[in-house]
């Protein structure tokens, strides 16, 4: 498995490739940091990969696994098939959805429960917690409910552009960073190679890091990876790389 482990170290590394200003060095300084993974092309273009490859992460087994922001249940369904012997738990704010997947999903040992985890106790939460395009503050609020209830975590985190400024606390360079990454998020016409791209790809790993070194904090282990990248069709029907590529994990240590 590809990784990069989280530290200052790594986060004050990008921050000066940012400030050097050169694309060569930010694209090499980003390789080193986040390692792409080589998969065949026929693979990519699927939704599904970035399912699998979140359970490949999961390098244990886990009595409960709550997947937060389960949507469609379809992450949540592999999960249950993949780990038969465990609870596997999706939660969602969306009614419609829940209902939807309670219908769809028939597992043993599926259970879909409709919350708002800004608002409920956090009284379903397992030893695992896995969340798959978790919007703006989600990978936040779920950060910390793992660190409130002794959990892992594996979360890919989207939607950097919607995330409130006062959250972060554990770099001086936050506010700057917020501010960035929410202009650069509406640029999103161009493939991997752009410049542009390069930046906000940095922005959103300055975030990650950030997100690792509070779980260090709290005495886990914090490591991001590289989740294979995917094509999507846009209007214009040209194909794009979803962006959509840095994991978290963070694996309680005491
Ligand atoms: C971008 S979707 C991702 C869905 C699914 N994980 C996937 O990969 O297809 C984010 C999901 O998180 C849910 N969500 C957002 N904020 C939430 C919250 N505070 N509590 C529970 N669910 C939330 C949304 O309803 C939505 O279904």
């Amino acid at each position: 498995m590809i990784e990069s482990n989280v530290s200052k170290q790594s986060y004050e590394l990008l921050f000066e490739a940012i400030n050097v200003g050169s694309k060569t060095h930010l694209k090499e300084t980003l390789e080193y940091l986040l390692p792409s993974k080589k998969i065949a092309d026929s693979n990519i273009g699927k939704k599904q990969i970035q399912y699998f490859e979140s359970v490949n992460l999961i390098q244990q087994p886990y009595s409960n696994i709550v997947e937060i922001g389960c949507g469609d249940g379809e992450l949540t369904k592999i999960l249950s098939e993949e780990f038969p012997e465990s609870n596997i738990i999706g939660v969602d704010r969306n009614k419609d959805l829940i209902e939807k997947n309670k219908r769809k999903f028939n597992q043993k040992n599926i259970q879909f429960i409709c919350e708002d985890i800004q608002n409920e106790s956090k009284k379903y939460f397992g030893d695992l917690v896995v969340g798959l395009h978790t919007c703006g503050d989600l990978t936040d609020e779920s950060i910390d409910i793992v660190i409130l209830s002794n959990s892992d975590i594996i979360i890919t985190p989207c939607c950097y552009g919607k995330l409130t400024k006062n959250r972060y606390e554990y770099s001086k360079n936050n506010e700057n960073i917020i501010s960035k990454v929410k202009k650069l998020e509406g640029l999103q016409k161009q493939g991997r190679e752009t410049y542009t791209d390069l930046i906000r790809e940095s922005y959103r790993l300055l975030i990650n890091i950030d997100r690792g070194l509070k779980l260090k904090t709290y005495g886990f282990d914090a490591e991001i990876v590289r989740l294979i990248p995917q094509k999507q069709i846009i209007k214009n029907k040209k194909q794009r790389l979803s962006t959509l590529n840095q994991t978290i994990i963070g694996t309680k240590q005491w």
